[in-house]
């Protein structure tokens, strides 16, 4: 489990809210949940909303990183923050609405585990999740390849996924059997960034966090990774004549209702 940087992470927070923010406007409007779980909450900014949304319901904030959840933990809200693990949820009162944006991606056998978090959903609960496109994008291609390639690759072989995301239709094979409607789409979103270095900056946050944790003691091959890296998403992604660097960045959702 990497280490999170919560001022990293924070940075870009405004391309970081709007897929969130995109997922919150497609939870039915008739659902009037009592119990809410945000999986993966990070530092909460959306267990808040949740939470101010729904002012009479028991609203619970679940993270792995200590890191986040002290952020989290700021926050003036009637929340219930808890450290733990998605794999192991197994919430004492069914859920009414598992909300879970940009965590899942982290976890192994979607196949499982999605319908497992359904499964535990009162009848009529929603699960609402978005995840980011990563093994098929050319900047986690480039991090896989630069990986792979230079005196780290030994040191990183565990870090690089080695297949790609199942596809769409096989997320709904999993979520029909359980759910009345089963809502599943994908957004492109083009982020501009700014500054040197900008794409090398966004995936410090997240995706790059398994592979420099994996030369976290090993400075020299941990700069030689970097550097390598940069000079390769530098090329990919050249600055724009404005300063700017522009990155596509996909997203998926699905928005289940248990029957
Ligand atoms: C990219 S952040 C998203 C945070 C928040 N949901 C947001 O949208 O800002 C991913 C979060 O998932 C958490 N996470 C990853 N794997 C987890 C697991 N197995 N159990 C609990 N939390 C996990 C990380 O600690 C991190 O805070």
């Amino acid at each position: 489990m990497p280490t999170w940087d919560p001022a990293v992470y924070e940075r870009y927070k405004a391309y970081r809210d709007r897929p969130a923010l995109d997922l919150l406007t497609q939870i039915p409007r008739d659902l009037d949940p009592a119990e809410i779980w945000d999986l993966g909450c990070g530092t909460g900014e959306h267990t808040v909303v949740l939470s101010m949304r729904h002012l009479d319901a028991n609203v619970y904030g679940l993270d792995s990183s200590a890191e986040m959840l002290a952020q989290a933990r700021k926050r003036d809200a009637q929340v219930a923050w808890i450290e733990g693990d998605i794999a192991a949820f197994a919430p004492a009162t069914p859920p009414d609405l598992i909300f879970t944006n940009a965590a899942l991606q982290w976890l192994p056998d979607h196949g499982r585990l999605f319908p497992r978090l359904v499964e535990t959903l009162a009848p009529g609960g929603v699960f609402a999740c978005q995840i980011p496109v990563q093994f098929e994008t050319t900047h986690h291609r480039i991090i896989r390849e630069t990986a792979a390639d230079g005196p780290w690759a030994e040191t990183m072989a565990d870090a690089r996924p080695t297949a790609p995301a199942p596809r769409m239709e096989r997320y709904y094979d999993w979520l029909s059997p359980l759910c009345d409607s089963v809502d599943l789409w994908t957004t492109a979103y083009i982020h501009v960034l700014e500054g040197d270095d900008a794409v090398l900056d966004w995936l410090s946050g997240t995706s790059l966090l398994p592979y420099v944790e994996a030369v976290a003691f090993e400075p020299e091959l941990k700069a030689g990774f970097l550097a390598e890296l940069r000079r390769r998403l530098t090329e990919q992604f050249p600055r724009r004549e404005d300063g700017t660097t522009l990155l596509p960045f996909e997203r998926r959702f699905f928005v289940a209702r248990r029957r």
